[in-house]
């Protein structure tokens, strides 16, 4: 089947599912990995800001900003319903497809995507959606897996990876600063090449 037809209804089917697997779908993550520094450190300081996690799954991303920002705005949308009852309170969850985010033009001082844009399938769109909605000025995270690593994983029929330049373009129509770069889940360990971060302010 061509990837393109792929129903929503089969990869919100397959993550719903997936929400029962707290091995590789963890409800938490280790504030000391390097993905979620980057985050952080590119988000700033959100104190009484809107952010959105964008494919929150069980939200530990969000989670964490939470807690550190607790005055901040976090909303964590995501396809699966299975996956975001594990969203702690005070996090506002929306179920939602990141090719149709329900949150205003440029109503956000963050988005970030981990690990989701590469089920996206409308990668365009939903590179056009994680930009509206952030605000002139404001912070772009896209963590994903690299193109060049493809086939070192698993991976679904509609799963995509992506190269540096393919996504540095596409977040060039919308943002004003793109850059990337390769990164490993601890600072001081070479990147392996699997994951590359997107960094962007719009
Ligand atoms: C690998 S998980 C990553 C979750 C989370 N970002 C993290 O790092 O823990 C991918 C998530 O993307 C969500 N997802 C897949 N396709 C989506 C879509 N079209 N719209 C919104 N969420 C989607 C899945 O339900 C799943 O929770």
């Amino acid at each position: 089947m061509p990837v393109a037809s792929t129903p929503l209804q089969e990869i919100r089917e397959f993550f719903n599912q997936a929400a029962a697997d707290e091995e590789h779908f963890p409800t938490t993550i280790d504030p000391r990995i390097y993905h979620v520094k980057l985050v952080l450190q590119h988000m700033g300081d959100v104190a009484g800001k809107r952010v959105a996690d964008l494919g929150c799954g069980k939200g530990r991303f969000a989670r964490l900003i939470q807690e550190r920002y607790p005055s901040a705005q976090v909303y964590a949308l995501d396809l699966a319903e299975a996956m975001l009852v594990h969203v702690p309170e005070g996090i506002h969850r929306a179920a939602a497809t990141l090719t149709a985010l329900p949150l205003a033009t440029a109503s956000c001082d963050g988005a970030y995507a981990t690990e989701s844009l590469e089920h996206a399938v409308d990668i365009e769109t939903a590179v056009a959606e994680l930009c509206r909605i952030v605000k002139p000025g404001g912070k772009i995270v896209i963590i994903d897996k690299n193109a060049e690593a493809w086939g070192r994983l698993k991976t679904p029929e509609w799963e995509r990876w992506f190269g540096r330049k393919e996504m540095e373009k596409l977040l060039r129509r919308h943002c004003r600063e793109v850059s990337s770069q390769p990164i490993s889940y601890w600072e001081d360990v070479a990147p392996d090449g699997l994951f590359l971060a997107w960094l962007a302010v719009k």
